[in-house]
């Protein structure tokens, strides 16, 4: 399905290594997001050797929009790697990265480092662009030290790029600090294309404050580890849509709906990558720190069901409040 389709505010699930994998993607597309992106995929791998890279990437999702986000400096790579996954997968578009602060990934002049480098940027959209009928999207930050993000944004806007999704830091603030949402309302401003704003969104408050910088749809990131529902809740808040407003708790049954398609996805191997997120689930609870020690026995669906026993008698706390993200620290652990 293309985008337009959607109305707006389009509700996007953020690219996030190690977290946002096929199983979390699925499980947030069925409690309301409308669009997911895969983690940042290297250029250079498609356009070498695509049929490894495709495979590890799992399945797509069928009719729902997903993008597949790319990262890399040579613009050749990005055009190749363009036309290989539009050829192999029924994608919604290819994203490009140029927002990752770690410095792995900026130390080869990929990711946030392309915002010093914007003819190089501009030339990478254009070239993935000239692979693909399909719209290219890029995800910035709003610059590397200090905001540049809008002529930055107009530039790549005449590249060719279809939508921009900004998170409202700089790569010099990493995660610290709040978003700022009056960058993202002046990149907003600065282009004609549609624009997502990205950064901070945990809740209902917090998603109308991004949506009162005028972007046409939010990305949600780490509110929604271990709180999935939350898309539930945007949908029923911004979109009046009733039939999200029951059921989307942190439950033993949202939980096991996880497992399931983790399960589906790579088998008794899932489990050990579902700890994180159980981790995440027991937030709230008033035996997280139990739970959390319990999660290195989840090698299983016994051993699951067992903790998930545990889970059920806790009590959850009387009163969590507006939900805080969980720190980048905490929910980083591979980018
Ligand atoms: C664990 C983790 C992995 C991430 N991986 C990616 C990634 O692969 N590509 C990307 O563009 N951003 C990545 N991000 C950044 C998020 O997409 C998002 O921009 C950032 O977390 C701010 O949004 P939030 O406040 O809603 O979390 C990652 C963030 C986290 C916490």
């Amino acid at each position: 399905m293309a985008l337009e389709q959607i109305a707006k505010p389009w509700l996007f699930l953020a690219p996030m290594a190690g977290y946002a994998d096929w199983a979390f993607r699925e499980l947030c597309y069925g409690l309301g997001a409308e669009v997911t992106v895969s983690h940042l995929m290297p250029a250079e791998g498609f356009a070498g050797r695509p049929r490894r890279l495709l495979a590890a990437f799992g399945r797509c999702h069928g009719e729902r929009p997903f993008f597949v986000q790319l990262y890399g400096k040579y613009p050749e790579h990005f055009q190749r790697a363009a036309r290989a996954l539009t050829d192999a997968l029924p994608l919604a578009g290819i994203d490009i990265n140029m927002g990752c602060p770690a410095q792995r990934v900026v130390g080869s002049s990929h990711g946030s480092a392309l915002l010093r480098e914007p003819e190089r940027a501009a030339a990478i959209v254009a070239a993935a662009r000239a692979g693909t009928h399909l719209p290219v999207s890029v995800k910035i930050r709003g610059g590397w030290d200090s905001c540049v993000a809008p002529e930055f944004a107009r530039l790549l806007e005449e590249a060719g790029a279809s939508l921009l999704t900004i998170h409202g830091r700089t790569r010099e603030q990493q995660y610290r600090g709040r978003v700022d949402l009056a960058m993202i309302a002046a990149t907003k401003r600065a282009v004609g294309i549609p624009v997502v704003g990205n950064g901070d969104v945990v809740d209902v408050a917090t998603a109308r404050a991004m949506l009162a910088t005028g972007v046409d749809g939010i990305m949600v990131g780490r509110g929604a580890i271990g709180n999935p529902g939350l898309f539930a809740e945007l949908r029923a808040a911004l979109k009046g849509e009733p039939r999200y407003l029951g059921g989307h708790e942190v439950s033993v049954e949202l939980i096991r709906r996880h497992a399931r398609l983790a399960w589906q996805e790579g088998g008794d191997r899932a489990f050990r990558d579902l700890r994180k997120h159980l981790i995440a689930y027991a937030r709230g609870s008033l035996a997280a720190a139990q739970l959390r020690k319990g999660v290195e026995r989840v090698s299983s669906w016994p051993a699951l069901e067992e903790w998930l026993d545990e889970f059920a008698a806790a009590p959850r706390l009387p009163c969590p409040g507006p939900r805080a993200a969980p720190s980048s620290r905490q929910a980083r652990p591979d980018f």
